[in-house]
């Protein structure tokens, strides 16, 4: 439902902080509920939307819920309590949010969710800045199917976070990028909660009940922390990541982008971790003249391979926070 009313709500494109003239949003309290540490990614996520505020003069308070919802919904509650402008948020799961977000709306506080969708009426938010996470898993299936032709192709998927949007759009968009193969098929999938050390552990599981690997042609990870974490666990079963098994994931982090330079990896699908850059942009005309923004922000999703220079993507991203 949450990528049908992306969908619906059109591409649009999420605006570049470097386009526009950053607003002063000094005097502006805004709380930030983000779901943990689980991924590089996410640890980028932390630095950039720390720097965005900064330059935009904002009082940011952090609030770290250690991937649990009712921590998240504490920490949304404190921001109510508190008098904040305003509440970003990343949400962990993408239901159970109307009470808290009904709260934050009967006291006029504007929320913005970040980089995960939610199933709650549009109205408790003000918009939402994410990629289009059923597209990331068709490009990553597309990506598979065109790599592996004809042969036939067994997969493993390490899912994230049950129940989280991105582990439920990422599943469904790779098995739409792959629906036209019939000799690629998803052999094996469990989740890995987006972190490395459970992509390891659940990928040496899928390993050992695969013949030690060698019916294994590809790991389609939800994350790139989960992916290298499946490499580990390819190399220490004694097989070679990237061409006994291939190896595609999402984020673009840049672990990933040493792992495609060494051919240890294949493909990862970017998702950028500046969404409060575009967030704060949308609260300040919001709060400049009551603009109303797109209800979906939607960030770009760009497939990286080792044709797509990955040193150099790697020198790019790696002072960002992951
Ligand atoms: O919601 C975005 C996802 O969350 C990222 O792909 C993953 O790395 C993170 O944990």
């Amino acid at each position: 439902m949450i990528t049908k009313l992306a969908i619906a709500a059109g591409l649009a494109t999420a605006l570049s902080t470097a386009a526009f003239a950053q607003a002063d949003l000094s005097g502006k309290v805004i709380g930030f509920s983000q779901i943990g540490s689980e991924s590089g990614w996410r640890a980028a996520e932390t630095s950039v939307t720390r720097s965005e505020a900064e330059a935009r003069g904002v009082d940011l308070k952090f609030a770290d819920a250690q991937q649990k919802q009712e921590n998240q919904i504490k920490a949304i509650r404190g921001f109510i309590a508190q008098g904040v402008d305003a509440i970003l948020m990343a949400p962990v799961v993408a239901t159970g949010w109307d009470d808290v977000l009904a709260e934050a709306k009967e006291a006029e506080i504007p929320v913005v969710l970040l980089d995960r969708g939610i199933d709650a009426p549009e109205d408790l938010y003000l918009t939402s800045v994410a990629s289009d996470q059923v597209l990331e898993g068709r490009v990553a299936g597309e990506w598979l199917v065109n790599e592996v032709g004809d042969e036939d192709c067994s997969v493993v998927e390490l899912q994230g976070t049950v129940g989280s949007s991105p582990a439920i759009n990422r599943k469904q968009g790779f098995e739409e990028g792959i629906a036209s193969a019939s000799n690629i098929k998803i052999t094996q999938s469990q989740t890995g909660d987006f972190t490395r050390s459970k992509g390891k552990e659940v990928m040496e599981a899928f390993l050992k009940s695969s013949n030690g690997g060698a019916d294994i042609c590809a790991v389609y990870a939800h994350n790139d922390d989960m992916a290298v974490g499946a490499i580990q666990a390819i190399k220490d079963a004694g097989l070679k990541p990237g061409t006994d098994i291939k190896v595609v994931s999402i984020d673009g982090v840049p672990d990933i982008f040493t792992a495609i330079a060494a051919g240890e990896a294949n493909a990862t699908v970017e998702l950028t971790p500046n969404m409060a850059g575009p967030a704060l942009d949308a609260l300040a005309a919001y709060w400049a003249d009551g603009t109303e923004p797109e209800k979906f922000i939607i960030t770009e999703s760009k497939l990286y391979t080792a044709e797509n220079d990955p040193q150099g993507e790697y020198d790019r991203r790696k002072g960002l926070g992951y």
